[in-house]
């Protein structure tokens, strides 16, 4: 039997973890060799793009808050484009991509065509910030549990389930929630979360720019006042917070 002329290619979804390079698996580094295109989000650092074969083409699609540079609609085509070329696409993604990564839409769309495809879990925001800031997300002294929610706000509000989260001896971590800061804190209080909860915003966690701010939910928002925070950014909240002065042991690179 021939060969066809132009074979489809494969797409892996591969999660390329937090941001600092060591913590890519070693599966995700075995196919970013493989990969003819790399198709990437505003999360993926240089040096992990240092990582890719100098023949890789490179395609950015942004995702920065409030700003994508290209639809997500448009993302699910391109890599299915890009297979049908022949290519081996390389849909690399900050953190794991299962983890409001959207990879489950673009998966979904090769599915539909057709596409062959893998799935590389990633180190998530969650892991690679709270180990890096020296905030176990369970100790069996402070927290039995550990919730993932979304901080992004949908016209100006969060519809979560408030009660939930307020109750005590559990972790909630707050992904894209540097905005919406101020709403969480008042939130949590008025579902009787104590105002001396501790709460960590970790900033830029994992990379030589780390910053833990430390608080408690009443006072956040103001120590957040002038101090400059930048996405990405995490909020953990919990008393397993207490432990990051006990437990810091990552040395972010002094500001030059
Ligand atoms: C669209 S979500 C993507 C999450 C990703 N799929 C994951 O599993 O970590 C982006 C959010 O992840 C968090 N995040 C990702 N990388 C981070 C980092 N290095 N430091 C702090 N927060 C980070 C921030 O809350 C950011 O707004």
């Amino acid at each position: 039997m021939t060969e066809p002329l132009n074979p489809v290619g494969e797409v892996y979804l591969v999660g390329a973890g937090p941001g600092d390079p060591e913590l890519l698996t070693l599966k995700a580094l075995r196919l970013m060799k493989q990969a003819d295109v790399a198709v990437y989000d505003r999360l993926i650092g240089p040096e992990i793009l240092q990582l890719l074969e100098p023949r890789v083409e490179c395609i950015f699609v942004g995702k920065a808050p409030d700003h994508h540079t290209l639809p997500q609609n448009d993302i699910n085509r391109l890599l299915v484009d890009l297979a049908l070329q022949g290519k081996n696409v390389l849909r690399l993604k900050g953190g794991d991509p299962f983890i409001f990564g959207r990879g489950g839409e673009e998966i979904q769309t090769l599915m539909a065509a057709g596409i062959r495809f893998q799935v590389v879990p990633g180190v998530t925001a969650a892991a690679g910030c709270a180990a890096y800031a020296g905030i176990p997300l369970t100790h069996r002294d402070f927290a039995q549990s550990c919730v993932f929610v979304t901080g992004h706000l949908k016209e100006g509000t969060l519809d979560l389930n408030w009660p939930a989260l307020a109750q005590p001896r559990q972790t909630v971590v707050f992904y894209m929630g540097l905005k919406s800061v101020e709403h969480i804190c008042e939130r949590l209080r008025e579902y009787g979360m104590a105002p001396d909860m501790p709460v960590a915003l970790v900033e830029q966690g994992t990379l030589a720019g780390q910053r833990v701010h430390v608080s408690t939910i009443a006072g956040l928002p103001q120590r957040l006042i002038g101090a400059g925070a930048r996405s990405p950014a995490l909020l953990i909240v919990g008393e397993v917070v207490k432990l990051h002065s006990q437990l810091m042991w990552f040395q972010p690179a002094p500001l030059s």
